[in-house]
């Protein structure tokens, strides 16, 4: 059976528990790309190249380059109508997690707290001895150059904060229990590639929580929604959580 196409005003989200989990589309409108659209990040670079811990000890220098590019690219870019409207949302039901693939600070910076980072942040940078975080954004941590730790008595090369190919999402159990939980699951900006993320709607909808979608386009898991908003985030969103 095709996806339902609602109409505004269907859905109610107030007095509701709500879980929102966002991909790069939804910073797409900010001016950061994507990674599997046409001219999206991983169409000139490959993963396995620079989004792997095996690329980072083959070739750290290559690695580095990529990320501290984007680390960089966050002191240009700006929230966008749809992270206003996703921080909007969490005044008006029961309770709502926000759960992001994106390694960017837009939702931060758009007005949402307590954000779920699973795939990490570019703000900060990892200790490799101790595997502690540090926010490392000043003129001398974004420059061409490795950073140090300021954890260890010996200062240790750090890495980026980011989950790669082949690594464990971060706080995979709290999600787990907020997707089971929820009684609303909105997805909104991701093409349903990478798991587990992708796979947490199928939690989502054996649980009994109502599920919605909202992407540019119907994406390979789009199907499994019970609700789908096809349009630009930053254009339909605010609209939609106006009326839910
Ligand atoms: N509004 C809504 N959706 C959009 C917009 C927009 N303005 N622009 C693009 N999209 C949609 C695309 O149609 C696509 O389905 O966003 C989706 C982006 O998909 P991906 O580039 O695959 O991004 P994402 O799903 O977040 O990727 C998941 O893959 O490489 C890893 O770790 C990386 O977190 C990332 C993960």
């Amino acid at each position: 059976m095709p996806p339902r196409q609602t109409s505004v005003g269907d859905t109610i989200l107030r007095g509701k528990k709500v879980v929102v989990l966002t991909g790069a589309g939804i910073s797409a409108e900010s001016g950061v790309r994507t990674f599997r659209d046409n001219d999206g990040l991983w169409e000139n670079h490959r993963i396995e190249d620079v989004a792997t811990p095996e690329s980072w000890a083959r070739n750290p220098s290559l690695v580095w380059k990529f990320y501290q590019t984007r680390r960089r690219q966050l002191l240009e870019v700006e929230p966008n109508p749809a992270h206003m409207a996703v921080a909007h949302l969490e005044g008006k039901c029961k309770s709502l997690v926000l759960v992001t693939q994106n390694v960017d600070d837009l939702h931060e910076r758009g007005g949402s707290s307590a954000i779920i980072h699973m795939h990490g942040s570019l703000r900060s940078l990892r200790c490799q001895n101790t595997g502690l975080s540090e926010v490392r954004m000043g003129e001398h941590d974004l420059a061409e150059g490795f950073v140090l730790c300021n954890c260890c008595t010996v200062a240790t090369m750090m890495r980026p904060d980011i989950v790669w190919f082949g690594e464990i999402p971060l706080e995979m159990s709290v999600i787990q229990k907020e997707v089971e939980d929820c009684e609303v699951f909105i997805v909104i900006g991701s093409s349903g590639h990478v798991y587990p993320a992708a796979g947490l709607v199928n939690l989502a909808n054996s649980n009994g929580a109502h599920t919605i979608l909202v992407n540019f386009e119907l994406p390979i898991n789009g199907r499994d929604f019970d609700e789908v908003h096809i349009g630009k985030a930053g254009e339909i969103l605010p609209e939609l959580v106006e009326n839910w």
